[in-house]
């Protein structure tokens, strides 16, 4: 019987951030660590073998084990994240449709296609450069969000004037940025949630009711128009949840882009690669940023039945958590993995349960996250205008502490240009 600590660990969560599962594990010795979590069982795993596991959905379900101050904040009610079998394929299905690799496949005058969402964000960064020379730089963290928010929201057909983009940049932020905290970040991002859901379930009105034509193929319409499983639209509140579930995750893509700009900063030398365009290897440098930086901790839900695992009885209805960021620096799967070394990437397949930092799996069967397209394209596309600005790294506070969940530089990544 595996072994781990008794004590709930709730609170050594909050003090160890991203290392508290790989410690618990490193201290017992195996990839299989028991444990109690938020005041019930809770079972810690990793490695591919544990991935596919945690990704059949015979062995975990999602509804009803997301804790509901991630629900209130990251997710929102009702979401894709929180739904099993049939209800979930289905609804999946609306998101994976969104990412055809330019969107011919939809038809005519689309506006989805991830190729041109990688164009709109590539325009809003170089129409955003002469406002940040003329001030001397910018911050990432602060930055981008309104670069990606100004392309997304165009390309998912979101109606937002030229005042309105700062401020909702500032709000997709917030959720992010808020849902691992009982602190003031929690708050921020439930009250920027029912502003936003507020108004984007109007603008699900205004499609539906003609009001607004969004382009065939937007996201926008593509959740106006979507039916479940049970054959009826979404309710219009569940339609805002799941159109932000697209306009927030792009949104924060920023936080890759910042890592990329600390990794550019700190191995110089991946600088003329990424500046030059190249593109398997600007796709592999983005894969490393991926597996390298912290973002997700970890994924779960709660056992489905009573469950075994190498020998390993799991209690039905006990907490199971696949640990992503100790997966992702996992020795005996990735050499040398605190050395950045995008190389790892060039010329190797991937297998589905190797590379977790957005979920493994099969994205259509699963919960693995549908817009690894989309991060793929925003990031490579920003991070090489990054390597090709002309730029200085002042002294500034560029640690990563690993307990803060999201992870952040501590300066936000500051740039002053010449
Ligand atoms: C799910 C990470 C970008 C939409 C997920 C999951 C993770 C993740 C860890 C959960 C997997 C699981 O529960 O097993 C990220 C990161 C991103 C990112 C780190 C980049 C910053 C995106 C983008 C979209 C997106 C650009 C836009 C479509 C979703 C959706 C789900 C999801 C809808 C729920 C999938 C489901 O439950 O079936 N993401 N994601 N994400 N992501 Fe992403």
């Amino acid at each position: 019987m595996t072994r781990g600590p008794k004590l709930d660990q709730t609170l050594r969560l909050a003090l160890e951030g991203y290392a508290w599962l790989p410690n618990l594990r490193r201290r017992i010795g195996d990839n299989v660590v028991r444990t109690t979590l938020f005041g019930g069982p809770a079972v810690g795993l990793c490695g591919p073998e544990a991935a596919r596991f945690v990704y059949d959905e015979r062995h975990v379900r999602r509804h009803g084990a997301l804790p509901k101050p991630v629900l209130s904040t990251l997710f929102g009610k009702g979401a894709v994240h929180t739904l099993d079998g049939e209800a979930h394929r289905v609804r999946k299905a609306m998101f994976t449709g969104l990412m055809t690799p330019d969107g011919t496949e939809a038809g005519a005058g689309v506006a989805a296609g991830v190729a041109r969402l990688g164009e709109h964000v590539g325009e809003a960064w170089d129409a955003a450069v002469p406002g940040w020379r003329g001030r001397g730089g910018l911050t990432v963290f602060a930055d981008v969000p309104a670069v990606i928010t100004a392309a997304v929201c165009r390309w998912a057909g979101v109606p937002l004037a030229g005042e309105e983009v700062g401020p909702m940049a500032t709000a997709l932020m917030a959720l992010v940025d808020g849902f691992a905290t009982a602190g003031p970040r929690h708050w921020r991002a439930r009250r920027a949630r029912g502003r936003i859901e507020a108004r984007f379930a109007d603008l699900i009105d205004s499609v539906r009711d003609g009001r607004l034509a969004a382009p065939a193929g937007s996201a926008v319409r593509t959740v106006a128009e979507h039916r479940d499983a049970d054959g009826r639209p979404l309710d219009r509140a569940v339609a805002a949840v799941e159109l932000l579930n697209v306009v927030r995750p792009t949104v924060a893509v920023t936080w890759f882009v910042m890592f990329a700009g600390h990794t550019l900063h700190r191995w110089p030398e991946h600088r003329a690669m990424l500046a030059g365009g190249d593109g398997e290897r600007a796709t592999a440098f983005a894969q490393e940023v991926r597996r390298f930086y912290p973002f997700a901790p970890f994924v779960g839900g709660r056992a489905a039945r009573d469950l075994t695992f190498r020998n390993e009885p799991i209690p039905s209805g006990a907490m199971v958590l696949l640990d992503v960021y100790g997966q992702n620096h996992d020795p005996s799967l990735w050499h040398d993995p605190y050395a950045f070394r995008p190389d790892r990437f060039v010329g190797r397949p991937i297998g589905e349960f190797d590379l977790i930092p957005q979920g493994g799996g099969d994205p259509r069967a699963g919960h693995r996250c549908p817009g690894e397209a989309i991060t793929l394209a925003t990031l490579t596309a920003l991070a090489g205008r990054l390597a090709r600005l002309d730029h200085r790294v002042p002294e500034q506070d560029l640690r990563i502490p690993l307990h803060r969940i999201p992870a952040r530089v501590t300066s936000g990544f500051r740039l002053s240009l010449r």
